[in-house]
């Protein structure tokens, strides 16, 4: 949540600090800020809304300087207004800050720090600012260190000085913070997307480190004052890989990557002649493998989902009892965890911030802990001890799309890698692997549907209410099909296994409460059928999500979208698609903001 940037530098700091806010727009997006340090006056402009706002702001002032700090805010602490928009200013107006996290201490702070401080808003950043200023001897770093050791809580933050015109401080605790280097210039950033323009080479800050960074050079502290060695790292996200590339939405590009990108995700990782899976990164012996008697599954939203998937193939390839635990239930339950479990986190940002508790709390109780993410040098990546990266590129909508698919694809791969050294035989691990090739080109048999389900979705769009139906392996798919739909278009909608609609749900079908089922042709197809027929006899509109040359689909149905038939454990990989197009199209014919849905952030960093 929230997103910050800073620049030091030879460039005005101004455009790249806009620039750079889009960018990181979808972390947070009810209001922003900026200052710019201009010899010893900070300009500091801030808009409630979109950067849109701030961006008009801002062009009716002349703001020169080559070193500033700014953010995009999602709130967590005081509405959404112009006043609690960051940067916040400390008591004398020269020290400037902007911050990602929660202060859980700020009232204590702010008793402490008495009545001398008058505050201009409702946050806790408010406070810190006010704090660091009060341990303010003449060193800004010193006293940012002096001031963060009376802090309990997370932040990311960048700190700007007036009389400090050469350094930015910037210091992380259980936020994001990546460092740009560029040549006589730094960024700072939440992540890696804002400098992508600029320079490839990143340095990533740990928790407890602080940073002092000028234009020519950075020093890395931790919080005992003592001097860290940092390695600069190289990251592959080109520039134009975040850009639109000519759709009109990030959700629909990534709709359409979603092929490109399944092939990144498997190419190199198997084996077909010997119908076997091999992932680099697991950092596992044989013997290890072998020792594991359970498997965690830990997630939250979109990727729980994809782990519901996950599940079905540790199963049923590798016959390892697997469990899917939402990451915020996970870690205040007392798991039962021990060192013959492998607990995989699965993420996007890998910034989840429960999902980064849920797997510190598996690594304490002894488990083998890994990890499945897309963002290279996010948090789970590196605090996890192996795991694999599902190469999607840059995620830059809200909703997630093409993360989800290649979830799916690596817990195929590392269940096939489990299953082949215990139960599975090579022609096993062949008919899956082909099955697994023969993906992208039936993903693109259904994106060329995409006319046919925006029409299908122009006559479900008015409905106030959908329930999602599927069976089996295809109930994690109705469980994405209603999230999308949801949080993209705002209809209410939620999704049950089809036999569950005759224990209650069923009495709120009718002519006005549509019914999305997904009935390919899997072992539940009969099951799911009658499901159906029922439903039909409630006179609920009614659309299928069926295998091509299902005719009966058609007679039972309003509509019908037809996806190409594959291996059962795979499906989900498939039948997911047209349901992610029709979610966009509902909500673009709404006129919602489809990228950045209303009170979502992109990553969810805080608890
Ligand atoms: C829904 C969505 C969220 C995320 C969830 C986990 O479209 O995007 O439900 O899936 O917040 O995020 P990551 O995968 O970054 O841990």
């Amino acid at each position: 949540m929230c997103g910050i940037i800073g620049y030091i530098g030879n460039k005005q700091a101004l455009p790249v600090l806009i620039k750079g806010l889009r960018r990181l727009e979808y972390r947070g997006y009810d209001s922003a800020g900026v200052a710019v340090l201009d010899k010893e006056k900070i300009h500091r402009t801030r808009a409630v809304g979109k950067i849109d706002e701030l961006a008009e702001k801002v062009k009716q002032e002349e703001i020169l300087g080559t070193i500033g700090i700014a953010h995009t805010r999602w709130a967590t602490h005081g509405g959404v207004t112009e006043d609690n928009a960051h940067p916040h200013f400390g008591k004398d107006g020269k020290l400037v800050l902007v911050h990602n996290g929660i202060i859980e201490n700020y009232r204590e702070i702010k008793e402490k720090l008495g009545d001398k401080h008058e505050y201009k808003s409702e946050t806790d950043t408010e406070i810190l600012a006010h704090l660091i200023e009060s341990h303010y001897k003449g060193n800004l770093r010193e006293a940012v260190e002096h001031a963060l050791s009376h802090v309990r809580g997370t932040y990311g933050l960048v700190v700007m000085h007036a009389d400090h015109p050469d350094s930015l401080i910037t210091a992380r605790l259980g936020s994001p913070l990546v460092v740009g280097v560029g040549e006589g210039e730094y960024y700072i950033a939440s992540d890696a997307t804002p400098m992508l323009t600029y320079t490839k080479k990143v340095i990533y800050l740990e928790d407890g480190e602080v940073a002092e960074i000028s234009k020519d050079k950075m020093e890395t502290f931790n919080l005992k004052d003592e001097v860290i060695t940092k390695c600069v790292e190289e990251i592959e996200w080109d520039d134009e890989q975040a850009e639109k590339q000519g759709y009109d939405h990030f959700m629909l590009k990534e709709i359409f990557d979603q092929p490109t990108v399944f092939e990144d995700a498997i190419r190199g990782r198997y084996n077909l002649e010997e119908g076997a899976a091999h992932l680099g990164g697991l950092n596992m012996t044989v013997e290890e493998m072998r020792s594991v008697d359970r498997i965690i599954l830990i997630a939250c939203g979109t990727a729980s989902y994809a782990a519901m998937v996950g599940k079905y193939a540790f199963e049923r390839l590798a016959g390892i009892p697997t469990e899917v635990d939402v990451a915020s239930e996970f870690r205040y339950r007392d798991p039962i965890v021990n060192e013959k479990t492998l607990v995989f986190g699965i993420s996007q940002s890998g910034e989840t911030a429960d999902t980064i508790a849920a797997l510190r709390e598996a690594k304490r109780k002894g488990a083998y802990v890994r990890g499945i993410v897309n963002v290279v040098g996010s948090t789970i990546a590196r605090e996890t001890d192996g795991g694999s990266y599902i190469h999607a590129g840059p995620e830059l909508a809200v909703a997630s799309t093409k993360a989800y698919t290649n979830m799916i694809a690596i817990m195929m791969l590392y269940a096939l890698q489990f299953g082949r050294l215990r139960r599975i035989t090579p022609a096993t691990g062949q008919r899956l692997l082909k099955a697994l090739r023969e993906i992208p080109a039936k993903m693109n048999q259904i994106l060329e549907q995409a006319d046919k389900i925006k029409a299908i979705a122009e006559k479900y769009k008015d409905y106030k209410d959908v329930f999602f139906l599927g069976r089996g392996i295809n109930f994690p798919v109705a469980l994405e099909g209603s999230l999308k739909l949801k949080e993209i278009s705002y209809i209410h909608s939620e999704a049950y296994p089809g036999g569950e609609m005759k224990h209650g749900p069923i009495a709120l079908l009718s002519e006005d409460f549509p019914v999305i089922g997904i009935m390919t042709k899997d072992q539940l197809y009969d099951k799911m059928r009658s499901n159906i027929e029922e439903i039909r006899a409630r006179k609920a509109p009614l659309l299928l999500i069926a295998t091509q040359g299902d005719e009966g689909a058609k007679e039972l149905s309003d509509d019908v979208i037809y996806v190409p038939d594959t291996m059962e454990l795979l499906e989900p990989l498939l039948n997911t698609i047209p349901l992610q197009i029709f979610a966009y199209h509902v909500a673009v014919m709404l006129g919602r903001d489809v990228d950045r849905p209303r009170n979502l952030a992109k990553s969810v960093t805080v608890e």
